[in-house]
């Protein structure tokens, strides 16, 4: 067993856990967090993307114990406060950008490592960098309308 120490969402967590216990799972498990959803378990739908200092990453992945020290932000930190949506879970709400919501949580943290990075993309990258976060209900034109309408947002901000 070993103790992790990390921060998810501004706030410390500590536990001793296996070796083999996935970030997913302390995410869920250990910090009560379900939002990060988990799909395949082993790297390809991207459902349990969550950014690792800042950067996205498939937390089922990952070792928990690999994450030590890092801060963690998942889906339930990703709005400035209480009640309150970040811009782009507001585009996703306008823009009727979720059906079942299973995907949402990673495409949310994927695409706001994204567009802080690119904050003026074309749709050809905001596609490009949807590639890796499978979706079975929306059919993706929404959900690029809601990171495209997210970008202009933040541009006229
Ligand atoms: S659950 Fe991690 S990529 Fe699918
Ligand atoms: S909204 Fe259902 S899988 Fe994407």
């Amino acid at each position: 067993m070993n103790r992790v120490t990390l921060t998810i969402n501004g706030r410390r967590h500590s536990a001793t856990v296996e070796p083999r216990l996935l970030l997913s799972d302390f995410i869920r498990h250990e910090a009560m967090l379900a939002g990060t959803h988990v799909g395949c378990e082993h790297g390809v739908c991207g459902a349990c993307t969550v950014l690792v200092d800042g950067q996205p990453m498939r937390s089922c992945l990952i070792f928990a114990i690999q994450a030590e020290g890092s801060a963690i932000t998942t889906i339930e930190g990703l709005a400035p406060a209480p009640g309150q949506l970040s811009l782009l879970q507001q585009a996703f709400k306008d823009s009727h950008a979720l059906q079942c919501g299973y995907c949402t949580p990673g495409i949310l943290t994927t695409m706001t490592a994204f567009l802080a990075e690119n904050p003026a993309p074309t749709e050809d990258e905001v596609r490009d960098a949807l590639s890796g976060n499978l979706c079975r209900c929306t059919g993706y034109q929404h959900i690029v309308d809601a990171v495209m309408l997210a970008a202009k947002r933040m541009a006229e901000a």
